[in-house]
């Protein structure tokens, strides 16, 4: 039986480890052809620490019978974004998706994060968002107007951090916040010439999350619920032609169940028909406040 992504093509940023490297393997498994695109980092961003990891995927993809390149950039560099989408078409002849991953963390406090921490999470995950598929697409854009029929993807990581703010990660969540709601407008943007947007809120356990801070344990013979594998089958959907039409959308993951995140609602409201007075609005806020859904609190909030 030919596999799910048979004629596709697509990139995965930071797919030497972890979920980007089950992903990449599980694209190849359903036919799709792979750049891999890994700059072997440690969970910090460390220089060099999983070097030739990028290299090591291609090497896994190619015994299994399948296609991929690697490619060694760093994914928040303006020119490495080009460099990705040439190899897709310099090797594969088309690309179909990018599948945005890479990225690393910097936990601290609010109240203690440095600049340079802060710059460094933004960078690697909201600019590395940026890059490659600013390029993709425009080449998409191109092929539309050249009146071919584009069917492509853009598949965005977020978090758990991100959809509803984790203490002691304030700018790792400002990011994935930030990437869901790009995720919104690459979904308005670009519906009408051919390219979907979803975002996937992952659970696994990897050297990121592997850190003790979560129970990720596993019963000897029960489902293994935080194995990186779980994720693959959802992104290997979303590279598919068969999420034709599925865009804008938030996806969460955990083992085999799946969640649709809802965005930022404004419901409930209160109209006085005039301006406020200053010195009215303390029970007016707090009746709302009273009238709401409970929020989901943040993650480790007391
Ligand atoms: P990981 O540390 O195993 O893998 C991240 C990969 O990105 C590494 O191979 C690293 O070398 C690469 N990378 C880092 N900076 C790069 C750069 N500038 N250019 C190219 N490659 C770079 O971590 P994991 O857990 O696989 O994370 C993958 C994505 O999933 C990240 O965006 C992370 O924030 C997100 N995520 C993971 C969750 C989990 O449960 N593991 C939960 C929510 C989000």
């Amino acid at each position: 039986m030919p596999g799910l992504c048979e004629g596709r093509v697509a990139i995965v940023t930071g797919a030497g480890n972890g979920l980007g490297k089950a992903y990449a393997l599980g694209l190849a498994a359903e036919g799709c052809k792979v750049v891999v695109n890994d700059l072997g980092v440690g969970t910090h961003g460390e220089a060099g620490e999983t070097k030739g990891a990028a290299e090591r995927v291609v090497d896994e993809i190619r015994a299994m019978g399948g296609e991929a390149v690697a490619n060694t950039d760093d994914v928040a560099d303006w020119d490495a974004g080009k460099r990705m989408v040439e190899a897709a078409l310099d090797n594969f002849g088309d690309l179909h998706a990018v599948v945005n991953n890479a990225g690393f963390v910097r936990d601290r406090m609010f109240f203690t994060c440095s600049p340079e921490e802060w710059d460094a999470v933004i960078r690697v995950h909201l600019r590395g968002h940026f890059c490659t598929s600013r390029h993709a697409a425009e080449y998409w854009r191109a092929q539309s107007k050249a009146g071919k029929q584009v069917d492509a993807r853009i598949i965005n990581t977020t978090s758990g951090a991100g959809l509803q703010g984790s203490v002691g990660q304030s700018a790792y969540s400002t990011a994935k916040g930030g990437i869901a709601t790009l995720t919104l407008v690459q979904a308005a943007e670009m519906g009408r010439m051919g390219v979907t947007a979803n975002a996937l809120a992952p659970n696994a356990r990897t050297r990121m999350t592997d850190t003790g801070a979560f129970d990720m344990d596993v019963a000897e013979g029960a489902f293994d619920v935080f194995a990186p594998e779980n994720m693959a089958p959802l992104v290997a959907y979303l590279v598919s032609a068969q999420s034709a039409g599925v865009t804008g959308q938030v996806f969460e993951l955990k083992g085999g169940e799946i969640f649709l995140s809802q965005g930022w609602s404004d419901s409930p409201s209160f109209d006085k028909g005039a301006r406020f007075e200053a010195s009215e609005l303390d029970p007016i806020v707090r009746k709302l406040l009273q009238d709401r859904e409970p929020a989901k609190p943040a993650y480790g909030a007391r």
